[in-house]
């Protein structure tokens, strides 16, 4: 594991589980000390801990990110302890109702927004204020590439995370002269307890079209997403600014449909090729 990070603080929201809690823990074992935030405090506590079994420093807070005073606590609990603020990884964020935008509940619709880009306009403020007087910071975000692209279900979970890459992007151009970078992260599907709903919407066929969705045939792990977290948060990418970062395996890199019509192509040329051997023709893989 490379030191890149080491004399830098952190702080990670939505830390108790999958994503946020790989980053902290890369984050830690990058040398940053780390600020696991969550609204779980018993998960928080769990990742913190174990960053110090590992021989990393962290502490956990409890915070909503949609309640500003709670941000604010917990930014200001973080300068207390640590004495500056390097990192912030915004990155709490929930699941969307899985139905077009005609069914969508208005609850939903309010809801997802003000968890995935309500609150990371709240971790934005809270921390710009210390960054423009360190002079230096990097802020990240959790977006998603279904900010880069819409899909049938879950309207309500593509316009929060379009909307936190112009944040993101708002940020660098704005504040890039007081040394701060600022990234919006976009995965594509992670292996976390965030896909429950769709499993149990979709069931195991659902997940192998998903899985299907990269041209590299799975899922990213968080694990994935935190070694880019910990090289974007690092100097090495002190000139990547106001982008948004895919970490998809190649999903955007071609619409589903021509990757679909390639890979019938190749079935139909392997085919080929077994009926000219005399062989039976050959079963598409799940
Ligand atoms: N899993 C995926 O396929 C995927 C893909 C792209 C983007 N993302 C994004 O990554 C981020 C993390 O997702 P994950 O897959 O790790 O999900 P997860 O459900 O495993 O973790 C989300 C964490 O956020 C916390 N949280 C929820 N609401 C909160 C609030 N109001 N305040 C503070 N913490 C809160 C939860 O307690 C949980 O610990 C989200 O923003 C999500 O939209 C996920």
């Amino acid at each position: 594991m490379e030191s890149r990070l080491v004399g830098r603080t952190a702080l990670v929201t939505g830390a108790g589980s999958g994503i946020g809690a790989a980053c902290a823990q890369r984050l830690a074992a990058e040398g940053a000390k780390v600020a696991v935030v969550d609204i779980n405090g018993k998960d928080a506590e769990r990742v913190a801990s174990h960053i110090r079994d590992a021989g990393g420093e962290a502490m956990s807070l409890v915070a909503d990110v949609t309640q500003c005073d709670q941000v604010q606590a917990a930014v200001d609990e973080t300068v207390r302890a640590y004495g500056r603020l390097d990192i912030l990884h915004a990155n709490a964020g929930i699941t969307p109702c899985l139905v077009p935008v005609g069914d969508c509940p208005e609850e939903s619709w309010r809801r997802v927004l003000d968890v995935n880009l309500t609150g990371v306009f709240l971790c934005v403020k809270a921390a710009l204020p210390i960054m423009r007087k360190q002079k230096k910071g990097v802020l990240l975000a959790t977006a998603s590439v279904a900010g880069l692209t819409s899909s049938p279900a879950g309207i309500e979970y593509n316009v929060s995370k379009t909307g936190v890459i112009m944040l993101m992007r708002h940020v660098a151009h704005v504040y890039g002269p007081d040394g701060i970078r600022s990234i919006a992260i976009c995965p594509g599907w992670v292996d976390t307890p965030f896909l429950k709903p769709l499993w149990d919407a979709f069931g195991s066929p659902g997940r192998s079209i998903l899985r299907s969705s990269s041209p590299l045939g799975r899922f990213a792990t968080p694990e994935d997403v935190a070694a880019s977290v910990a090289f974007l948060a690092s100097d090495e990418a002190s000139f990547i600014s106001g982008t948004a970062f895919t970490i998809d395996g190649g999903t955007t890199a071609g619409a589903p449909l021509a990757r679909g019509a390639l890979v019938r192509g190749y079935m139909a040329m392997r085919s080929g090729i077994r009926r000219l051997q005399g062989k039976p023709p050959a079963k598409l893989a799940p």
